[in-house]
């Protein structure tokens, strides 16, 4: 009788690890093959921390309000700035705009063949406020990204301090394993075709929905093909 509570205990246990983020469990099954582990050597030698200039003396001719600050940080933010988008100088500032109400792994994480759904998450203590709101995946029911508080962000933030540069390459690699380095296009989620998000589910109205689909923005930037061909405002209006 004791081995069959025991074994209950065993299964009850089991099922408590695997009510994980899927991200986390990703990471934990992931490999990572001799190229991306190249690439990933090559990135920690060339890897700069950016400072942020609290005082630019020559103040930017947009200024800007700082971000919304919210209380928890997805675990992205230990290592990534808030904006986090620098390379793409065409679409960089719309990045920047979405990763304030979206998370980085409803872009990020696109794994084939899974059914995730995507739901408002609170990222403040005050879970009534709006403004911190942020549309984030869910899979069974859990979110798929995890705070910077969690334990699992807390040991990998631990060991990255710690880490020699040959063993931080493999953490850097198995941390992206499981995720999209190109992140969808505009019109993922501005058309009326198969869309990566419900806006309907999302509380979006009727009216909302539409603008969303047919926005002018998504659309001229879904007109370059390549990155030599020139910006014309006029495309706008096309
Ligand atoms: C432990 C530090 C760390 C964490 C945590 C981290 N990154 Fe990174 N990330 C890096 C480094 C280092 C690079 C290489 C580029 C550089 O030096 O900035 C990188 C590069 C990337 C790239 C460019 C493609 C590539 O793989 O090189 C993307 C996209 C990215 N990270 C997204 C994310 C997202 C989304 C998360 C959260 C799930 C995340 N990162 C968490 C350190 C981290
Ligand atoms: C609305 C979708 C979206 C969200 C939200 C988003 N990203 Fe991205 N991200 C992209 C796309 C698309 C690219 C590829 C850009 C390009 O074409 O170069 C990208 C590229 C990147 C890169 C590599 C190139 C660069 O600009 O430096 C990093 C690093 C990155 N994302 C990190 C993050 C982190 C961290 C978060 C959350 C704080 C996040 N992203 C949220 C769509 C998104
Ligand atoms: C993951 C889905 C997703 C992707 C990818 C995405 N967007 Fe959006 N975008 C949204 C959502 C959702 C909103 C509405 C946010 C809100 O105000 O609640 C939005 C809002 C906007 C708005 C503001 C609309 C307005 O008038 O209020 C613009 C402009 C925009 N997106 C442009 C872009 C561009 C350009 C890209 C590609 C670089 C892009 N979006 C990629 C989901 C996405």
């Amino acid at each position: 009788m004791k081995r069959f509570f025991s074994f209950i205990g065993l299964c009850l246990f089991v099922f408590v690890v695997q009510a994980q983020s899927l991200y986390v469990e990703q990471f934990e099954n992931a490999t990572v093959d001799d190229k991306t582990l190249q690439e990933a050597r090559k990135q920690i030698e060339d890897h700069k921390v950016v400072e942020i200039k609290e005082n630019i003396f020559v103040p930017p001719f947009h200024q800007q309000k700082p971000p919304q600050l919210t209380d928890k940080k997805e675990f992205c933010n230990d290592c990534h700035l808030s904006p986090p988008h620098k390379k793409d100088e065409r679409k960089r500032g719309f990045l920047n705009m979405h990763s304030r109400y979206i998370s980085c792994l409803s872009c990020h994480f696109q794994p084939q063949d899974v059914p995730l759904e995507y739901r408002w998450l609170s990222f403040d203590e005050n879970e009534n406020e709006d403004s911190t709101k942020r549309i984030t995946p869910f899979y069974d029911a859990q979110p798929v990204p995890v705070f910077s508080d969690n334990e699992f962000a807390v040991k990998i933030q631990q060991a990255w301090e710690k880490e020699s540069p040959v063993q931080r390459a493999e953490l850097k690699a198995k941390v992206h394993a499981p995720l999209s380095e190109q992140g969808p296009k505009c019109l993922a989620c501005h058309d009326n075709k198969k869309q990566l998000l419900d806006l309907d589910a999302l509380g979006y109205s009727e009216k909302e929905i539409k603008k969303l689909q047919r926005h002018a923005i998504p659309r001229f930037f879904s007109r370059f093909k390549k990155d030599e061909q020139r910006l014309r405002m006029t495309d706008l209006l096309k």
